[in-house]
């Protein structure tokens, strides 16, 4: 902006000019090492028969691992678990990425208010770009995966609208997801306020923390394999991942932390609005996830399919024995379900952290209150509870996965 000249606010980045330095070169470095190209060429010759026989992460991350299906699972099954938690763990990241691509540019809309506001936009634009081609990424391998061992859906889900609900298997219901909606609705509407723009990338960086702390556990399987040119394509994809999304957090940081400083003070109704956000985040990842260690998703929403995953021929379980494991693995305390615990832990560990210098924020927000929480007795006891409802609707279950079997045959 021309300092002799009058202007709308008398703010700009440039009053920082440590944090423009940062923000452009934020900006230069991820377009320097954009993996959109590389993330495309793998998924075009990806092809599961070259990497249905190795595992796509490291151990650990493998579905329901360390509880007792994982325990009693033969190593083709092991591997298989390994392979059905990338297919999980990216749906999640994929409905949280088509949310994010709205959004980024809900948020640029606002913050390009601002005088020399443009390389966040550019960032937010770049970011955009490489989220589509996530989606492509994990959506094509997944789907296909999907086809191929059970001739139906499991963890994937038709292309979605961005104002669908995000957490794919959540604790919800008609009336809570319409709630959500109108929420998300009224934060776009308040599109054009530069405070609210910066604190969207705020909310946005405490949603994808945890993600960005699983992530590179993921991408380390690929980082660390003896012959990359030949590692499954899965992983090299988790690698590239993990690289634009390093960016994308730095940019959140930066955007949703420091850039506050350069703008007027928020106003009650602009703190209000903040504190609306992190205390959804909270709620949204108030849950974790034995089956998807990493995800914050309500187990009892699992159930179904993972009964679906027992029956199939890949584990061959009949009803009784799929309801059993359920309620073993689901259950019972376990290795995998103090992993879930420690992962939640650690996540609400790293979000005080995040949020620690945010002055506009509750203490109940601060201190992540409600997501601190829940532990491994309350997740066991709401798991049982709803195990005993599950049984209840057992025979249905059982109905409909004969009859689709014969509708397959
Ligand atoms: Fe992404
Ligand atoms: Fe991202």
């Amino acid at each position: 902006m021309h300092r002799g000249l009058e202007q709308s606010l008398p703010h700009s980045l440039l009053d920082d000019p440590q944090l423009g330095k940062q923000v452009a070169l934020n900006l230069k470095r991820n377009r320097a090492q954009d993996a959109t190209e590389a993330m495309e060429a793998a998924v075009a010759a990806y092809r599961f028969e070259d990497c249905q026989h190795s595992a796509w992460n490291p151990e650990q991350y493998a579905l329901l691992w360390g509880t007792a299906l994982w325990h009693e699972s033969s190593p083709s099954q092991r591997r298989l678990l390994n392979q059905l938690y990338w297919v999980a763990y990216y749906s999640q990241i994929m409905s949280a990425e088509i949310a994010t691509i709205f959004l980024n540019q809900v948020s640029a809309a606002g913050l390009y208010a601002v005088e020399d506001f443009r390389p966040i936009c550019d960032s937010l634009d770049l970011e955009t770009r490489q989220e589509r081609a996530h989606i492509h990424a994990f959506k094509t391998i997944g789907e296909d995966v999907e086809h191929r061992l059970f001739g139906r859906r499991i963890f994937t889900y038709p292309m979605r609208h961005p104002m669908t609900e995000t957490m794919v298997f959540a604790d919800t219901n008609g009336l809570r997801t319409w709630w959500k909606g109108i929420q998300l609705r009224a934060f776009t509407a308040m599109a054009g306020n530069p405070f609210l723009g910066s604190q969207y990338l705020l909310i946005r960086g405490l949603r994808t923390l945890n993600g960005k702390i699983v992530q590179h556990k993921l991408s380390q399987y690929y980082e660390h394999h003896p012959d990359q040119a030949n590692a499954p394509i899965p992983a090299a994809i988790s690698w590239y991942h993990f690289s634009d999304e390093s960016f994308h957090f730095h940019t959140s940081r930066l955007v949703g932390v420091e850039v506050p400083r350069v703008l007027p003070k928020p106003t009650a109704f602009e703190r209000w609005v903040v504190n609306q956000g992190v205390a959804g985040c909270q709620r949204d990842h108030y849950h974790f996830s034995s089956a998807v260690n990493g995800i914050f998703w309500y187990d009892p929403a699992l159930y179904r399919p993972i009964y679906q995953v027992l029956r199939s021929p890949a584990f061959g379980l009949d009803h009784g024995g799929a309801m059993q494991m359920l309620h073993r693995s689901f259950c019972e305390d376990s290795e995998g379900v103090q992993a879930a615990a420690q992962t939640h832990r650690e996540a609400v560990a790293s979000y005080r952290l995040f949020v620690d210098s945010i002055s506009w924020l509750s203490a109940g927000n601060r201190e992540m209150r409600h997501m601190a929480g829940n532990n491994t007795h309350r997740y066991l006891r709401t798991n049982r509870q709803a195990y005993a409802r599950f049984k209840g609707q057992a025979a249905a279950l059982e109905r409909t996965h004969n009859l689709l079997q014969t509708a397959r045959a």
